[in-house]
């Protein structure tokens, strides 16, 4: 099977790269050979690869720029996957695309269903929105994967910045009254895999089914702030190769604006991905450990 890999240089992307090569021969494509906003360069890659699996781990994931750029986050994020859909159905190929939390407004008390009616508070959010619902138009063999919080050993997340902050300030101001689940590149890419290896084949491509096709939850078991995010990973700063470990202080949102408005509740309920695929990720703060005991090594 030829997959063809979008993002393969970003956080998830990198990963995928390794967890899909034993189902198939990965094509990755990186921002110089398409970019996608660029919608004939896309069209071009997907014709001439011919891949049986388009995976889309490419997206415009700077959420505060987003505000003042939304032409190119609705480009990359609300269009491009459109696109994707698209060539994939023309080709009878399946389409795996990732999409985020940041769809809903963070208002609700519980973790968010793929029941819920999705009410994005940014562009970003807004832009990723559109992106899922280009992609139920065109309908065919697609899984979208909404996920939280991504961090690993690789680009620009929260688990880095701490690292590099805790080397430079005696204190950190932390948000503590906004809740998700940190999610490790690492995991969502595994995951990601056993979805399309339990997937039937039909004429070589994965056939997400009337029972597979759709939208799921893909994030880590648990809860914490970014706060109790941050608290976890100092108390792991001798294996992150930390000299000093610097204060923590919680802090509220509105003590550190930002262009962006974020959701307060950012759980995703992870039951769907279960019950159809058997899949769990552990809790976060046990995917933090291994992620940190790697970086270790
Ligand atoms: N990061 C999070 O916290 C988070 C949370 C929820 C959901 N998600 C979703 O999870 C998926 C993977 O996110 P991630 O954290 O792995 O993202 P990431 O590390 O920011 O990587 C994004 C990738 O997209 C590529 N890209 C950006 N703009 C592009 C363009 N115009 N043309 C071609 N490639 C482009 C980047 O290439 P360059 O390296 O050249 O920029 C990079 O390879 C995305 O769908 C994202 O929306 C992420």
């Amino acid at each position: 099977m030829r997959i063809l890999l979008f993002g393969s240089s970003g956080q998830v992307g990198w990963e995928l790269r390794r967890t899909l090569a034993p189902l198939g021969h990965v094509v990755p494509v990186d921002r110089a050979t398409a970019d996608l906003a660029d919608k004939d360069a896309l069209r071009r890659v997907v014709r001439t690869t011919e891949p049986a699996l388009i995976v889309n781990a490419a997206a415009y994931t700077a959420v505060d720029r987003a505000e003042s750029e939304p032409e190119v986050a609705r480009a990359v994020n609300g269009v491009a996957p459109g696109i994707l859909a698209e060539e994939a159905r023309r080709l009878g190929a399946a389409l795996v695309h990732f999409s985020t939390d940041f769809v809903f407004d963070g208002k609700k008390a519980d973790p968010y269903t793929e029941d819920d009616a999705p009410a994005p508070l940014n562009v970003y959010g807004a832009s990723k929105l559109e992106g899922e619902q280009a992609i139920q138009a065109v309908g065919g063999a697609y899984v979208i994967l909404r996920t939280s919080w991504v961090y690993g050993m690789r680009g620009h997340n929260f688990l880095l910045t701490v690292c590099r902050l805790a080397r430079e300030r005696p204190t950190l101001r932390i948000v503590d009254d906004q809740t998700g689940a940190p999610t490790w590149s690492r995991m969502i890419a595994e995951a990601t895999a056993l979805v399309v290896a339990g997937a039937p084949q039909t004429s070589g491509a994965p056939a997400f089914g009337k029972e597979t096709n759709g939208l799921y939850h893909l994030s880590a078991g648990g809860a914490t702030t970014w706060f109790g995010f941050a608290r976890e990973i100092l108390g792991a700063a001798a294996a992150l190769g930390l000299p000093t470990v610097p204060a923590l202080d919680p802090i509220k949102t509105d003590e550190y604006p930002l262009p962006a408005r974020r959701p307060a509740n950012c759980l995703l309920a992870n039951d769907k991905l279960r019950r159809t695929f058997g899949l769990a990720l552990p809790s976060w703060a046990e995917s933090l450990r291994m992620c940190v005991e790697e970086g270790a090594r």
